[in-house]
Parts: C-alpha cells; sequence; structure tokens
C-alpha cells in the first residue's frame, strides 16, 4: 500500500517510545516481570493516587455509556483549580493529542515550526506529518536559548514549541525569560508552553504561564496527568489558552477524545494534593541520590529539575541493551543526538538503587571487555 500513501507519510519516521516491560520480558526470557525496573518514560513509580483508583473502580459499571465529550466535571474541577473559566480549558488523550491538534489547526505544507534542537521529538514529528518544516534552534547549556529562538522565527513560523521544563534534558527557563520572550515574539505565531513536568516544581518555582492566557496572548499550555499525577496508561492531558484557541482545537478533536474512566480518575487525582507532595518529595530525594552516585562514579550529567535525568555513559545505546539484560529499562538518546547519554526516570530508594547496581555492572563490564 505504501505507493498509494501520500508521499511526505512515506518519508516519516516513528517514535520510539520506552519498552513497555513485558515487550522486554518476551523478548529476554524473564519469567517474572515484577523484577523488571522501567526507568524510561518520566512516569510516576509510586502507581496512581488511590483517590484516582477508587473513582475507575467507581466508573468501572458505566462503561457502556459514551463519555462526555465535552469533559464537563474535569474542566470545571481544573477550572476551579487553575482559576480560569471553563471555555479556556480542552482537554485531550493525552497532552500528545492537543500537540497534533495544534499540527492541524496552525501548519500545513511551506509553514514551519520553530522548537529547540534537544527538545521533545513528537513536536518534529507532528510538524513533519502536516507537511511543515522544523527549524531546530541549538540548546544553551542544555537548555533553551529563547533569544536564538525568537531571530529563528521566519514569516512562515506557525508554532513555537518551548518545553519547559524540558524532556529530556530536565532543564527549565524561568518566568523572567519567558516574560521578555512573550514580550518579543511577533504576533504571527502561536507559543505552545508545554508543562508536561511543571506540577514537580514547588509552587514557587512554577513561572506563571496562565497570566499569558489571561492577556488573551496567542499561547496555549499544555499539561498532562501522565506525570505528576501518575496517570500515563490512562492519556489525559490538558490546553489552557484563550477562549477563541481551545474553540480551534474543538474544530479537529474526535467528538468522545477522552475516555470516560480518565475523565473520573484524573479529577479525583487533581484533589489528591497529599499524592503530589509526597510525589514531588521522592523525586527531590531521588535526584539527589543519582546525582551523588552519579558524581562518585564519575559521570557527567544534566542537573535536572523534572522526575528524569541525563547521565553520559558513553555508547548508550549499548548501555541501554546492557541494562535491559539487567533487567532495567532506561531510554537510549541516539534519537536526541545525544548518543553518548541515556535518560533514566527518577524513582524511589529502590528503583534507584537497582539502576545504579545494574549501571556499575554494565561499566565495569565494558572496562573489562
Ligand atoms: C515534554 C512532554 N510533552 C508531552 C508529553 C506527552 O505526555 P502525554 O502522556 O500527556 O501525552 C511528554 C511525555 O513524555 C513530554 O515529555
Amino acid at each position: 500500500m505504501k505507493h498509494i500513501a501520500n508521499p511526505w507519510i512515506q518519508s516519516l519516521g516513528t517514535y520510539e517510545p520506552g519498552r513497555p516491560i513485558e515487550e522486554v520480558a518476551r523478548d529476554l526470557g524473564f519469567e517474572d516481570i515484577e523484577e523488571i525496573v522501567k526507568v524510561a518514560s518520566n512516569e510516576n513509580v509510586l502507581g496512581p493516587s488511590p483517590r484516582a483508583v477508587a473513582a475507575m473502580v467507581k466508573a468501572a459499571t458505566k462503561m457502556h455509556l459514551y463519555p462526555d465529550g465535552g469533559a464537563f466535571y474535569l474542566r470545571r474541577a481544573l477550572a476551579g483549580k487553575l482559576g480560569v473559566p471553563m471555555d479556556e480549558i480542552l482537554v485531550g488523550n493525552g497532552s500528545n493529542e492537543i500537540i497534533e491538534l495544534l499540527g492541524h489547526v496552525f501548519l500545513q505544507k511551506g509553514a514551519n515550526i520553530v522548537m529547540a534542537d534537544r527538545a521533545f521529538v513528537v513536536y518534529k514529528l507532528v510538524a513533519a506529518a502536516m507537511q511543515a518544516d522544523t527549524i531546530g534552534v541549538p540548546m544553551k547549556d542544555f537548555t533553551h536559548d529563547l533569544d536564538a529562538m525568537l531571530t529563528a522565527i521566519t514569516p512562515a513560523t506557525r508554532i513555537v514549541f518551548i518545553s519547559n521544563p524540558n524532556n529530556p534534558t530536565g532543564t527549565m527557563v524561568d518566568e523572567a525569560a519567558l516574560d521578555r520572550f512573550m514580550a518579543r515574539v511577533p504576533d504571527h505565531v502561536v507559543v505552545a508552553l508545554d508543562e508536561a513536568y511543571i506540577e514537580l516544581l514547588p509552587p514557587e518555582r512554577q513561572p506563571d504561564t496562565l497570566k499569558y492566557v489571561r492577556e488573551g496572548r496567542h499561547v496555549y499550555v499544555l499539561r498532562t496527568f501522565s506525570k505528576t499525577y501518575g496517570l500515563a496508561g490512562l492519556r489525559v492531558g490538558y490546553a489552557v489558552a484563550p477562549k477563541h484557541g481551545i474553540e480551534l482545537l474543538h474544530r479537529v478533536r474526535q467528538p468522545f477524545n477522552v475516555n470516560a474512566m480518565a475523565q473520573e480518575a484524573a479529577r479525583a487525582a487533581l484533589e489528591d494534593d497529599e499524592y503530589v507532595e509526597r510525589t514531588r518529595q521522592m523525586v527531590r530525594e531521588g535526584l539527589a541520590q543519582l546525582e551523588q552516585a552519579f558524581g562518585e562514579m564519575g559521570l557527567d550529567y544534566v542537573p535536572s529539575v523534572a522526575n528524569f535525568i541525563l547521565v553520559k555513559v558513553g555508547r548508550g545505546r549499548d548501555a541501554f541493551e546492557a541494562l535491559q539484560r539487567r533487567k532495567v529499562i532506561v531510554r537510549p538518546m541516539d534519537g536526541y543526538v545525544l548518543p553518548e547519554y541515556v535518560r533514566v526516570t527518577v524513582g524511589r530508594k529502590k528503583e534507584n538503587e537497582h539502576f545504579l547496581r545494574a549501571l556499575k555492572a554494565v561499566l565495569a563490564e565494558r572496562g573489562a571487555a
């Protein structure tokens, strides 16, 4: 069927996700999947909030009904929490879906997006699927160079993506830098501020980006329940934007894009402040544990504010494969042109120790070879 497909689809790459535990177990013949540690996709190793689990169990008997396509109760809860009107929020099947919706609305052949060259790769994949070009702007010290991104904007630019904190580097730009950027960004582009990891930061360190929405700027703030709220399997994310921006996204979304169980679980998770605090504490302690160990092992790493960290192991794909044989799944970074690094998700003490033990063994084997 290849010859029937649109020509620009033929050359598209596919996203390489973190490998699922069951897949690795099947491939490597591991019997006990409980022994495998997946620290590859920046999930929350605490599992979902107990409140979210209870909400899912309760919702299970209603699954013969279509969901509320407008996600009324979840949007109302989000509006209350964030202090924005409900019609400035759209809920999506993960924030990935919303990135794709932005592509449908704003991109076409001849248009381009501007992004940091080592930011979340899905932006580029969506642009390519829409026949748009990507202008990748080099980072400075693994951090978005917002001045260079402004300079890179052309008359054909439609979206500037800023992942803050950034995946996979774990770095962030602060509110003052964003303010300077927003003051200078031209009117013919929209800015997508992807804040997938923002709730991991203590509130006083979270830039107030919703003010750009309140000011009616051309901005979409994207967030997700996949990371801090521990619901990656359900696929729920949301966008906050001026009302007319949200209306554009509604035109291209599927009628029932977010399933009913996900809506209920997300609503319950939103109320679980204790779980969010526990997550923040785990990440804080876990990052300190990993950074100290990397230091002791003489490994370079990129200091992170998120729930993952880049560590320079040399020949990252080999290390990824060798770690897998030791029942630890991390993420190789050659797709981000960081072939000497792997990215590891921060876990509790025990997951971090498992990973560190395996990494030491892999590096020792390599040294002996
Ligand atoms: C920066 C960034 N944006 C968006 C996403 C997508 O998240 P979701 O699970 O909400 O689709 C991820 C997931 O890894 C991410 O790292």
